[in-house]
């Protein structure tokens, strides 16, 4: 299809898609006699999607960092869709949520502006986190080898000790109804989600990668993936029956860890479920304490892998639960590495 014809079907201009072609975020093929462009499905679909980022304000470069992979099936693209509309919505719904609150906190004269300028910085805060999180560890070049690679042990610090059991763990403690529906986020190769998938239990991953999320659906054609990530979760509001998370929430600070929990819960239908098993400490003095025995055997290789993520601190995590309204349970795999159970009271 010729550069006019696109334009229109996408209702759009030939200068606007130019300018993409300029920023190499859509390659036409070009007649090198007389320079004319013409457009595949693929290319059609590639530069709408473009377009609907670019409506709801991403800027060019994120979307050339979004779109960086040019092999991308249209379900990829519709994926990308889905995620960045829903990170713009999320994002409203709290502008929305913080006015509400904001004119609830003016009904009488007695309120600080101090109050109101504290609720407008926890709202840049949040926008903040989830404009900057970024995937330091590029899981998409360990998609491949992932199910190898965890595996195999280090030298002298093993972060995949008692994987099987923990993963295991976590299905017997879900309570499935019939119909239910679990989320995995940080799906992966989609090695928890899996076993949960039943005939009468519906699976969506949820992961950031798409790399990963691709391996996890050649593994495992019956879990839905879906590409968003934990600030944002592509979903709408009570939703699912259960979150489950593995080895994933400590890709997160811990501020960002709470900014997470507060998705699950969005996302979770009445009296849902939460399991996260993941590397954590019990509480600071813990942390303090592995740390400085690691340190006092000399075992660099843990310390390193360590402090390369964010290992949260678990009394953090259920003070979150508890005041948000859920009874926890907790189980404690080895040193490092721990489950938390959470259902919401009614
Ligand atoms: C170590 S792997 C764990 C995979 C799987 N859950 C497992 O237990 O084998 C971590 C996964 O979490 C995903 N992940 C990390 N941070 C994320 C985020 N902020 N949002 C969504 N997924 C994330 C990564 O892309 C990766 O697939």
């Amino acid at each position: 299809m010729q550069i006019k014809e696109v334009a229109k079907r996408l209702n759009t201009t030939p200068r606007s898609i130019r300018f993409y072609e300029e920023k190499g975020l859509v390659t036409p093929k070009k007649d090198s006699e007389n320079d004319y462009r013409t457009f595949t499905e693929k290319d059609i679909v590639r530069l709408s999607t473009i377009l609907a980022m670019r409506e709801i304000g991403i800027p060019v470069k994120e979307i050339g960092v979004i779109l960086k992979n040019n092999d991308m099936s249209i379900r990829d693209y519709l994926n990308i869709q889905r995620s960045a509309l829903f990170e713009k919505w999320i994002e409203m719904k709290d502008m929305i949520g913080t006015i509400d609150q904001m004119i609830d906190s003016t009904k009488d004269d007695t309120y600080s502006i101090e109050e109101i300028f504290g609720l407008s910085q926890h709202l840049k805060e949040m926008k903040n986190a989830r404009l900057n999180w970024k995937d330091k560890w590029n899981f998409d070049n360990q998609a491949h080898s992932y199910d190898q690679n965890i595996k195999m042990c280090g030298y002298r610090f093993n972060v995949h000790q008692d994987y099987d059991e923990a993963l295991t763990k976590v299905v017997e403690t879900i309570r499935v109804k019939s119909e239910h529906v679990c989320l995995d986020i940080g799906v992966g190769t989609g090695n928890l989600g899996s076993k949960f998938l039943s005939n009468d239990t519906k699976v969506i991953g949820v992961d950031q990668s798409e790399k990963m999320l691709q391996m996890c659906k050649s593994k495992f054609p019956d879990i839905e993936t879906r590409k968003g990530h934990f600030l944002a979760l592509p979903l709408m509001d009570n939703h699912v029956d259960s979150v489950v998370t593995s080895y994933a929430l400590h890709h997160l600070t811990d501020k960002e860890k709470i900014l997470a929990l507060m998705e699950m819960d969005r996302v979770l239908k009445r009296q849902g479920q939460i399991c996260i098993v993941d590397l954590m400490f019990l509480n600071e003095q813990h942390r303090a304490e592995v740390i400085e025995n690691f340190r006092e055997s000399g075992n660099s290789e843990a310390i390193g892998a360590i402090e390369d993520e964010f290992y949260a601190d678990r009394s953090i995590l259920i003070e979150w639960l508890v005041a948000n309204n859920y009874q926890v349970s907790t189980h404690q795999f080895n040193e490092i590495l721990s489950m938390i159970y959470a259902s919401k009271i009614k």
